[in-house]
């Protein structure tokens, strides 16, 4: 069985896919900072005999070719994430996201690695106004005077660097574009609405919904997610292309508050909040956010498909657990 590289492991998304590589029976190498990752997500793996955790930054070039050291297959999930986050610091947004996933790409090609995955974004299609967005769309990124656009930026770059390094030295690149992905172990810390509006509820508190919640957005749930990444990585067709990952079925983020305030039986008002107050004066969202996932699913037969009810429900019995309010 492979050994596997999670850059990011300890995160959200990474901790899901660890624990996915782990139950197929690959040996699985963790690197992290914890700077947005948690050491309690992998805590219940923390004994696991294929499970070796090196908590240290990508930006550290020894760390990072110590982790890459003889492995198999490399998901490249670590990167400054979320807009707020991204909005409140660029320099280590640029630092995160460019350079180390040159260095790891240099390195896929010394190890003669055999896979690597780049976690990318739908943030990189920036505002296009298409009802839904395939991956040969144009990207529409703002102007580079609004931080909110070097996420996108960072990761499109991240996108080129990762496709010339297939084109030139034959490293076998998956691209995958995650869209909203959500589910036990996201907090809501860094922006991240559906953790945000869940914690609300159960708290019995005001969930504030930034705007007029016109926005349009597709939530999938990460168990799903993590099967995706792996059978893209693994299928033979899947080599110097980029995939959308993610739903595809709309919903409103005011629907969505509703939703989450029925689900969890919350007294919870709804109040509205304008993005200047909620970012800054010079913040632009994207109103419309929705994948083309048949891509994704011509090539590995599938998509997630969780509703998302169920997809709520999962997340409010784990909120649930960890505020102890069950
Ligand atoms: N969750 C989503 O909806 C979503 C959507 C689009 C793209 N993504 C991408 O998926 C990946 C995982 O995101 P996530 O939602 O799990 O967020 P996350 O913050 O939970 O995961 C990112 C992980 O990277 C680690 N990290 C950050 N900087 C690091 C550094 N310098 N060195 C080592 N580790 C570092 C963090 O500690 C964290 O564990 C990211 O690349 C993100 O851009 C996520």
């Amino acid at each position: 069985m492979p050994t596997s590289l999670v850059t990011g492991g300890s995160g959200f998304i990474g901790s899901h896919l660890t624990e996915h590589l782990l139950q197929q029976g690959n040996t699985v190498v963790v690197l992290d900072d914890l700077s947005t990752g948690r050491a309690e997500n992998l805590t219940h793996l923390a004994d696991h005999p294929k499970l070796r955790i090196q908590n240290a930054s990508i930006t550290d070039p020894v760390a990072l070719a110590e982790a890459a050291h003889n492995v198999d297959e490399i998901y490249h999930l670590a990167a400054a994430v979320g807009v707020k986050l991204v909005a409140d610091d660029p320099v280590r947004t640029i630092e995160t996201n460019i350079y180390p996933t040159e260095q790891l790409l240099r390195l896929a090609v010394q190890g003669k690695v055999s896979r690597f995955f780049l976690a990318s974004t739908s943030e990189v299609y920036g505002k296009n106004p298409g009802e839904s967005w395939t991956e040969e769309d144009d990207l529409h990124l703002g102007p580079t005077s609004r931080p909110r656009w070097a996420y996108g930026c960072s990761k499109a770059i991240d996108e080129f660097l990762a496709l010339a390094y297939h084109q030139k030295y034959g490293v076998k690149v998956t691209v995958g574009r995650f869209f909203n992905v959500v589910g036990p172990r996201q907090v809501g810390n860094y922006g991240m609405v559906v953790p945000r509006f869940v914690e609300a509820a159960l708290k019995q508190e005001p969930v504030v919904v930034y705007d007029d919640g016109s926005q349009i957005r597709c939530f999938a749930h990460v168990a799903e997610i993590v099967e995706c990444v792996a059978a893209l990585t693994a299928h033979p067709e899947s080599g110097g292309r980029v995939f959308n990952i993610g739903s595809d079925q709309p919903v409103s983020i005011l629907e969505l508050a509703k939703r989450v305030i029925s689900r969890t039986g919350s007294t919870s008002s709804i109040t509205f909040l304008p993005y200047n107050k909620a970012y800054s004066d010079d913040f632009e969202d994207v109103q419309r956010r929705v994948p083309c996932v048949d891509l994704l699913n011509s090539t590995i037969g599938r998509k997630p498909e969780k509703t998302l009810d169920e997809v709520l429900d999962d997340i409010i019995a784990w909120k649930r657990q960890s505020l102890g309010t069950t």
